[in-house]
């Protein structure tokens, strides 16, 4: 049994809607930095990883580091719950962990990744890195679903996330838009390597 004490997936649009979306009968990779207790993990693990080559990899430092910025709600209690979530799920020889941070994770990753779930660190430097770094791992004809665009006052993390689309104009489409954001890598976009410096580069969209 899952044990929980945050349930924010559950109000999700991706939550609600990913399933109808992808086909589980074609293997997937999916990429999740910022997982918390495991909800949003467990959820991706028992719902799309029916094929046998499909995979979930996660990425969350939990607290070995000083600055995470979701400390005051996390204990050890988080990752113990997120561990023994993790090995209840359906396929638990299918999910890899990484307790690093996301800046950590993408210098040694060498995947690619067809969906890509971030909600990771909400402060703007790491949240225009995660959109980068997972955006140059993200396949063409991918998905990329971000949380909290209209978080915070509903205008800062907005426009980051703006800035962002605003750079790489014409190599996505928006697939949601309204509190998430999600975006479908165009099919003739190239994948690359890592950013390792910080890059500067409404409407409802609902499906
Ligand atoms: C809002 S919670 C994730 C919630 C989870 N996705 C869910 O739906 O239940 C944010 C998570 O981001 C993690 N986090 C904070 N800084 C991070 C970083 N630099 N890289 C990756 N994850 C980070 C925190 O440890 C926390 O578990």
């Amino acid at each position: 049994m899952y044990q929980y004490t945050h349930t924010w997936f559950f109000s999700s649009a991706i939550y609600e809607k990913i399933c109808d979306m992808v086909d589980v009968s074609a293997p997937h990779t999916i990429l999740e930095i910022g997982c918390y207790e495991g909800l949003s993990s467990v959820f991706f693990a028992d719902k799309l990883l029916a094929h046998p080559e499909s995979t979930l990899t996660c990425v969350d430092p939990f607290l070995t580091i000083d600055t995470n910025d979701h400390a005051g709600l996390m204990s050890n209690q988080t990752e113990e719950y997120f561990d023994s979530n993790i090995r209840s799920c359906q396929h638990p020889d299918r999910v890899t962990v990484h307790k690093i941070t996301s800046d950590a994770f993408f210098p040694q990753n060498k995947a690619t990744y067809d969906i890509i779930y971030i909600d990771g660190c909400h402060e703007h430097d790491f949240i225009t890195r995660d959109m980068e770094n997972s955006f140059a791992v993200l396949r063409p004809g991918g998905m990329m679903w971000m949380d909290d665009y209209l978080g915070g006052d509903g205008i800062q993390i907005k426009a980051v996330m703006d800035r962002f689309l605003k750079a790489h104009e014409g190599e996505y489409e928006i697939i949601y838009k309204l509190y998430q954001l999600a975006i479908r890598k165009v099919e003739t976009a190239a994948t690359g390597g890592p950013h390792s410096v910080n890059p500067h580069p409404s409407t409802d969209i609902s499906l």
